[in-house]
Formats: structure tokens, C-alpha cells, sequence
């Protein structure tokens, strides 16, 4: 029950009405009896400064940015750590006694979804779909692997920046999004992660690749997950967005409340909801 001394998280994002952050962490807050709640608001762009003011204003404890805002907000914070800096991007913000500090806990998230399913990111093919708030947290956390890294986007320049301000030991390279660079990188990927947000076999129909390819290129990483299941078997293997959404949350958990996440329980919560299990 919210009550008069309830601590509140949110989300601000466009759009955020797809979003099932809000019923991981309200499901939780309820089972575990914290007085906590956790709403998501529908921000623009050009809303996107006022919304941060009136977070630090109505002293939310804590909220999480979504797409297409996890740039933009780092210069509105009063600070932003190492990981967030270097890869350009904040999705967890926390609310600190010296102001608004910025976090990033895409990277780590997607590696952990990855590493669940015995899958290894390291000295790998790894094609990335992309080059937006995500792709930058991920690009930067596998680039710290030894990892050949090519980044396909229909805005070159983006991937470009993406590729320039990668620091670790992986190599990156970028290309534009086209029938034939996405053909000859599904080719060669051990893995694909696509970071826009469509799945890849409407992304590979609508490129007039047949469909077919897919199932014999790597493992497939959708990060999107408002999207019918894809309706053919694809890659190697599937690993499922819902997994990443989990451990990115967990971590914006132990950020917010200073302990180790109920990671089953956030799990089961989200299963619950959704009438099934994902894997
Ligand atoms: N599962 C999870 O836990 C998780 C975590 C983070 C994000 N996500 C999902 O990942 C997706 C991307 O998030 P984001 O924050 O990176 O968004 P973003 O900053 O808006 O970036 C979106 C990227 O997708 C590209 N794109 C958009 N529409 C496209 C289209 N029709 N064809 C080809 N490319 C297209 C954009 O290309 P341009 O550069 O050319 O505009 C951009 O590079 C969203 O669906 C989000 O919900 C999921």
C-alpha cells in the first residue's frame, strides 16, 4: 500500500507503457514488504531536464532511464560513475546525500543473460545491431573482453562514436546497416546481439534476406522484448531479452537499496506475470 511515507522509484522513457520494470520491482516491493513503489512516466525529449529536476525535487530514491534518453540525461546528473562515463550511457540513477549520481547496469546486465546460458563472451564474433544507449553499455562492457567486435547502424556516425570510444582490449569496427554487411556478419557472428527495437528476422525480411540464414548464423541477443515471439527457430541458440531485463534491474536493486537483489524472486515475479517461464 503506498502511504504517506512510501519511497518512490520511477522510469522515464519514451515509450515506457511496454515497460515490465514496473511490475518486477513493484511485485517484489509488495512480496518483501518494503514500503516502496516504483512508476514509470511517459517523458520526451524536450521533457527530459524538467523530469530529472522534479525527481530530485520530490525526492524520488532512485529511477531508471530508457530509451531514447540514456545520453542525453548524463549532463543533467550532479555525477556519473567510471563505467557510466566511459560508455556514455545511464540507465539507474541513484538519489545520494551529495545529489543525483549516474550508474550504467545494461553492460554488466547483458553479460550476466549472456554467461546464463553457457555462453563465454570472450575472444568471439560479436555483431551488434545498433548503436544507440544500449549499444553503447554493451559495446563498452564487451570490449573489455577480447572480443572482435563489428557494430552495424543506419546512422554510421553513431556507430562510429561508439566504435572511436571503446578502450579495452577488443577490437571494433563499424559499418552501415545494409543487406550485404548484415548478411556477411550473420555469416561469421558466434553472436548477434540486436539492439534496436526490432527483432531481427522482421529487421532481416524487411533487408530482403531470406529468412532462412538466421538459423545458421551464432547465437541470436534480441534486446527487445515487446515482440511476438520470432517465428522461426533461429541461430544457435536464443538468448532471451527478459533474462537481461532481470540482472540490469537486479543491479539497479543493489544500487538503490545498498544489498544483494531477490534475483529469484524478481525472476519468479516476472513468471508469474507472464503466465510462463521464458527458458
Ligand atoms: N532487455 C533489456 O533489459 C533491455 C535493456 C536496454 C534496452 N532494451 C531495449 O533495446 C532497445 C534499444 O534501446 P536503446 O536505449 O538503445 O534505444 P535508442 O537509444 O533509441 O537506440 C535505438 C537504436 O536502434 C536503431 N533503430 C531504431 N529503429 C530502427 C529501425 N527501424 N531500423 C534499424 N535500426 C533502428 C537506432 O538507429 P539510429 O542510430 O539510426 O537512430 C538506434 O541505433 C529498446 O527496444 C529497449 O527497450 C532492452
Amino acid at each position: 500500500m503506498i502511504k504517506g511515507d512510501t519511497k518512490v522509484h520511477s522510469l522515464y522513457g519514451s515509450p515506457v507503457a511496454h515497460s515490465l520494470s514496473p511490475v518486477i520491482f513493484n511485485t517484489i516491493f509488495q512480496k518483501l514488504s518494503l514500503n516502496r513503489a516504483y512508476v514509470p512516466f511517459e517523458v520526451s525529449r524536450e521533457n527530459l531536464k524538467q523530469a530529472v529536476e522534479a525527481a530530485r525535487t520530490l525526492g524520488f530514491d532512485g529511477f531508471n532511464i530508457t530509451m531514447p534518453h540514456k545520453t542525453a540525461v548524463l549532463e543533467m546528473l550532479d555525477r556519473v560513475d567510471k563505467n557510466a562515463e566511459e560508455s556514455g550511457a545511464v540507465n539507474t540513477v541513484a538519489t545520494t546525500k551529495s545529489g543525483l549520481v549516474g550508474y550504467n547496469t545494461d553492460g554488466e546486465g547483458a553479460i550476466r543473460a549472456i554467461r546464463s546460458y553457457g555462453f563465454e563472451p570472450n575472444n568471439k564474433r560479436i555483431l551488434v545491431l545498433g548503436a544507440g544507449g544500449a549499444a553503447l553499455a554493451l559495446v563498452h562492457r564487451l570490449s573489455s573482453e577480447n572480443n572482435n567486435i563489428r557494430i552495424l547502424n543506419r546512422t554510421l556516425d553513431k556507430a562510429r562514436l561508439i566504435a572511436n570510444n571503446a578502450t579495452g582490449i577488443g577490437r571494433v569496427s563499424c559499418e552501415e546497416l545494409t543487406k550485404s554487411n548484415l548478411e556477411q556478419g550473420m555469416e561469421n557472428a558466434d553472436l548477434l546481439v540486436n539492439t534496436t527495437p526490432i527483432r531481427t528476422s522482421t529487421l532481416v525480411s524487411r533487408l530482403k534476406i531470406p529468412i532462412n540464414t538466421i538459423k545458421d548464423t551464432g547465437w541470436i541477443f534480441d534486446l527487445a522484448y515487446d515482440q511476438p515471439a520470432e517465428p522461426v527457430p533461429i541461430g544457435r541458440g536464443t538468448i532471451s531479452p527478459l533474462e537481461m531485463l532481470l540482472h540490469q534491474a537486479a543491479l539497479s536493486y543493489e544500487i538503490w537499496l545498498n544489498e544483494t537483489a531477490p534475483f529469484d524472486l524478481m525472476r519468479s515475479s516476472l513468471a508469474d506475470y507472464l503466465g510462463k517461464d521464458w527458458r
